[in-house]
């Protein structure tokens, strides 16, 4: 039994309800949105996809839309993520240039990245991984250690999620600096740089390298040799972004070359990563199967009520993206 139906029907008989039809070519997301069911339906009829579409729908909630999924959906006003990409969902050719496209902004979720981000840029300053080696062969070998504070990071975004990381690392001692595409305002005392010139400054003084940014034409690729070439030598990646962001020959040949010392990756250009692939054997690479974090179920459905309220009060939804920018 789904947890649709274990809900209580009173409250999803409600009349007066914005329909949200659910578009997905890779999730149940009535599944999904199982246990806030309750919580949604006093304001939200969930509706599946089908053949015929519906021309009176406004709002959605998408995940790795079909390509012509919503051309049968022509009045969408928003559709929802059920995360803090939409790359999936801007990259769509059936949505239309003036359909609204919502992220979800999660608190927590910032948190587990920034976590994320700190068990790897510790474990490079540490050596954890030479440790687990001398485990393995049963060694006792204590091993200097470096203070944080002689780590330099630095960090590709400065959304909610970058600027989460960057408090976070400069709470625990790493000298800290971060790079967006555009200047952004910043209350950190983190150095931060802009455009590609400020990409270059701030590369060449980074020896760990975290990428959280959204994917965008203009950064799709971004972490290629270029890249890897400015950074110190012996860097190491961290890279939470999206998969697309990667150049995976130059990250193996800077791996190779000695120019990283690793590499932790969570995304990947394809997802699952394939059985065959040569990350997954690769000494220097660490891999997660896309987990760096989670949203909330519950941040998805609240992100889901304001977006139908605003609809009906005829307001741009909270956390709507600029659909220029791509994010
Ligand atoms: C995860 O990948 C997200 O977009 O939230």
């Amino acid at each position: 039994m789904t947890a649709i139906e274990n809900t209580p029907p009173g409250p999803l008989k409600r009349e007066g309800r914005l329909r949200c039809v659910l578009v997905s070519s890779r999730l149940d997301l009535r599944h999904y949105l199982g246990a806030e069911i309750s919580n949604i339906a006093d304001q939200v009829e969930l509706i599946d996809q089908d053949e015929d579409g519906d021309p009176d729908a406004r709002l959605a909630m998408a995940w790795h839309p079909a390509d012509d999924a919503f051309s049968r959906y022509p009045n969408l006003q928003a559709v929802c993520s059920i995360g803090a990409g939409v790359d999936n969902i801007v990259g769509c050719s059936s949505l239309k240039p003036d359909t609204d496209v919502v992220r979800v902004v999660d608190p927590g979720q910032a948190r587990m990245m920034s976590g994320f981000v700190a068990w790897h840029v510790i474990g490079h300053q540490r050596g954890f991984a030479r440790y687990r080696a001398q485990q393995r062969d049963r060694v006792w070998l204590p091993r200097p250690q470096r203070r944080a504070d002689s780590v330099l990071v630095g960090i590709l975004g400065h959304g909610e999620i970058g600027r989460k990381v960057v408090a976070d690392l400069t709470y625990l001692g790493f000298s800290v600096t971060c790079w967006s595409r555009t200047p952004k305002a910043t209350s950190s005392t983190a150095r931060s740089y802009y455009g590609p010139a400020g990409l270059a400054v701030m590369l060449n003084k980074t020896e760990v390298l975290v990428n959280v940014l959204p994917l965008t034409p203009e950064t799709r690729g971004i972490l290629d040799a270029q890249v890897f070439a400015k950074m110190q030598r012996g860097g190491y990646l961290v890279q939470i972004g999206r998969g697309e962001h990667l150049v995976e020959a130059d990250l193996l040949a800077a791996l190779e070359n000695g120019q990283l010392a690793g590499a932790a990756l969570d995304v990947f250009a394809t997802e699952p990563l394939p059985a065959t692939h040569p990350f997954w054997e690769h000494p220097k690479i660490t891999i997660t199967p896309h987990d760096a974090s989670d949203v909330s179920v519950r941040a998805v459905a609240t992100t889901l009520v304001t977006t139908a309220e605003a609809i009906r009060a005829g307001r741009r939804p909270p956390h709507a993206i600029d659909r220029t920018h791509g994010y």
